[in-house]
């Protein structure tokens, strides 16, 4: 074979390249990224009562159970994780032994598989000789054999668990709780956290579930954009030295505080406005990236939200999306709503649901915040209407919802 000389230049070849012109530690802006204690912002009083509720965990003690709320990006996962870390090796100063554990119930959503993973987390089979099966045994069993793990290894283990309102039931709480007193646990004590973004699954936590937890609240505020600044520019070494221009960073915050000071968007922006700078060989980051980057956060955002969510549920959504940009009237009523969810079953040929079940399906995109819902009333002589509304803008919605496959059919039109 002839030899063009592209073997040699493998490594050079400009169509690749290894280094980014733009990032050079990319990893500080991903989400799960955990900062340390220095670039940490305005959360000095949430770590200072999280860190005293299990501060008894460092002699060996039961910590204090407590969920934690706080709307999306506010640092609550972060400063579970942060403090956490930090009591289990001040408690190995002390020579207790704490074993830590973090579950993402969004995931592990039900039951069963959220006790097997925490069982898995916590066990090294070397030292416990107890087997974790990922599938094949009852919950009872994994509950028995986690309390075993716990006796073996820990003298206190803190669980965290994220996304707790995405859980199908309070059984795992309670159990956790209660372990010690059924007598489940010889010595180990147990300290949960629990986190969650809405504040009303306070109301659903059963009686008995909440007498057993004792647990203690905190509610973490949304950021000012100050502190998003501040919390954006402790990362600023992720770029390569002058190449965000002075505004990039003023403008991610403005964005980010314009809902609510949301932390988790503010990061989203800056890393999307690098990315975007990267593919246009852009040398530097400038306000134009950070506005295209915010149109890619928001998809992105309720991309996630929809996620996991029926393509019939996805149809209900759209028709709201439609109908709010062809009329620029934002709050629709249920009857529109099925009409022209009607004609997207039509023009997609996918399956049509009747008119109950289109409306359940509009309340659960309520509960879950997707939609908006309103009752308005019509006067006396006409009762009263449901309305569902969006709370992204109808081109958020599309792009979001377009990317399922389902609708690939709609994209060549
Ligand atoms: N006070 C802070 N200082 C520095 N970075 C922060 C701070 N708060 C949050 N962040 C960063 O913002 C992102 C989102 O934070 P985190 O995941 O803790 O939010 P959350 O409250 O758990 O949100 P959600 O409810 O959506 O899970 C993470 O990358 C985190 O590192
Ligand atoms: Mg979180």
């Amino acid at each position: 074979m002839p030899d063009d000389g592209n073997d040699a230049n493998g490594g050079t070849d400009p169509l690749f390249r290894v280094d980014s012109p733009i990032f050079t530690r990319k990893e500080l802006l991903e989400i799960e990224h955990i900062p340390n204690e220095e670039r940490i912002v305005g959360r000095d009083e949430q770590i200072k009562k999280v860190a005293n509720a299990l501060n008894p965990a460092i002699a060996g003690g039961s910590p204090r159970n407590m969920i934690v709320y706080g709307k999306t990006g506010t640092g609550k996962s972060l400063v579970a994780k942060h403090v956490t870390q930090r009591a289990k090796r001040a408690a190995e100063n002390h020579g207790t032994t704490v074993g830590t554990a973090y579950i993402d119930c969004a995931q592990s959503n039900t039951e069963t598989r959220a006790i097997s993973t925490l069982a898995t987390q916590l066990n090294d089979v070397g030292e416990t000789e107890v087997k974790i099966p990922p599938t094949g045994i009852a919950t009872d069993d994994y509950y028995a054999r986690f309390w075993r793990i716990l006796d073996a290894r820990f003298d206190v283990a803190i669980i965290i668990l994220d996304e707790i309102d995405k859980l199908g039931n309070d059984e795992i709480l309670m159990q956790l709780s209660r372990a010690g007193e059924a007598g489940k646990l010889g010595s180990c004590k147990i300290g949960i956290i629990a986190i969650s973004n809405k504040i009303s699954y306070q109301d659903k936590l059963e009686q008995r579930v909440k007498s057993s937890l004792q647990e203690r609240e905190f509610i973490f505020p949304p950021y000012d954009a100050e502190q998003l600044r501040l919390i954006m520019e402790n990362r600023e070494d992720a770029f390569k030295p002058d190449v965000l221009t002075s505004d990039v960073i003023p403008l991610s915050a403005a964005f980010a505080a314009s809902e609510h000071g949301d932390a988790r968007k503010a990061l989203d922006i800056l890393r999307h406005a690098g990315e975007i700078a990267e593919e246009r060989d852009d040398e530097r980051v400038r306000e134009e990236h950070v506005r295209d980057a915010r149109s890619l956060a928001d998809v992105n955002r309720f991309r996630d939200l929809l996620q996991g969510q029926p393509t019939q549920a996805k149809l209900t959504v759209l028709a709201v999306a439609e109908l709010t940009a062809a009329r620029r009237e934002s709050k629709i009523e249920s009857n529109d709503i099925y009409d022209k969810y009607c004609e997207l079953t039509t023009a997609l040929d996918v399956n049509q649901l009747s008119q109950r079940r289109v409306y359940d399906l509009l309340r659960e995109q309520a509960f879950l915040d997707i939609l908006g819902q309103e009752f308005e009333g019509r006067g006396r002589a006409r009762g009263s209407v449901m309305k569902f509304y969006l709370l992204e803008e109808p081109e958020t919605v599309r792009q979001a919802i377009q990317r399922d496959a389902v609708f690939d059919q709609m994209n060549g039109e």
